[in-house]
């Protein structure tokens, strides 16, 4: 069942939950003079992602596609939207364009963002923050929503389980559940600990972010800087445990 949920002013929160796997996916879909979905979902819930933006604006008008990673939950139904909305252009680091993106989907049209690089919608302003290996994969990175103050953060602050769409309560020990969790079965190494994380989360906190946007669990309103640090404080002494 997809449930869709405004964040912030013209941001919905598109979720569906797979109950057999205890976890939800989200796209973001940003309303405005040239709407950006943030993260397209998985080929499989296409339809259901589909029929939900249709709930919301005509889904020919997607004018941007953007995510994280290369991955299925992130962009793995980039062909789908680009075939029923002409004008949408992918939206992806400038590494995941070179090595994975342009090849996927055929073409070259792809917008491959550098770190700090702004891209500028008329009603909304995103910065694309590059951080690889943050989450995880080479290509990764974040865009900040400027306009409103959302971080789309994509697997950080993951939390397992069907939780509400928007919560002002605190996400991390949940995140650290989650990551113990993944530990001991076969998804273990979901998100690598490396000599640059804990910089590339300071980062992001340095952004203020006003939202945290998640692509499994809970959006958090409130001091995303102090969830951030708070975040990057759990994985550094998870790091530690191990
Ligand atoms: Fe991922
Ligand atoms: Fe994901």
């Amino acid at each position: 069942m997809t449930k869709i949920t405004e964040i912030a002013p013209d941001i919905f929160r598109i979720s569906t939950f797979f109950e057999a796997f205890n976890i939800q996916f989200c796209q973001f879909l940003v309303r405005g003079d040239e709407p950006l979905l943030f993260h397209t979902g998985m080929r499989g819930i296409f339809p259901v992602v589909r029929d939900a933006v249709a709930s919301l604006m005509d889904p020919a008008k997607l004018r941007w596609l953007a995510f994280s990673h290369f991955e299925a939950d992130e962009c793995g139904a980039l062909n789908e939207w680009m075939s029923i909305a002409p004008n949408a252009v992918p939206v992806c680091s400038l590494v995941g364009k070179m090595v994975s993106v342009d090849d996927f989907v055929g073409n070259d049209r792809s917008r491959g963002m550098t770190d700090g690089e702004v891209l500028e919608t008329g009603s909304h302003r995103f910065r694309f923050i590059a951080t690889p290996h943050v989450p995880h994969c080479w290509e990764a990175g974040f865009m900040f929503e400027e306009t409103n103050g959302v971080l789309f953060c994509s697997d950080l602050f993951h939390q397992n389980g069907d939780t509400e769409p928007l919560t002002t309560s605190d996400v991390v020990e949940s995140a650290r559940d989650t990551i113990v969790e993944y530990q001991k079965g076969p998804l273990a190494n979901y998100m690598p600990y490396t000599k640059s994380t804990d910089g590339e989360l300071k980062r992001l906190a340095e952004l203020k972010p006003k939202v945290l946007a998640a692509m499994h669990g809970s959006a958090f309103e409130g001091d995303g800087a102090q969830a951030l640090n708070d975040y990057a404080l759990m994985r550094k002494m998870l790091d530690s445990e191990n």
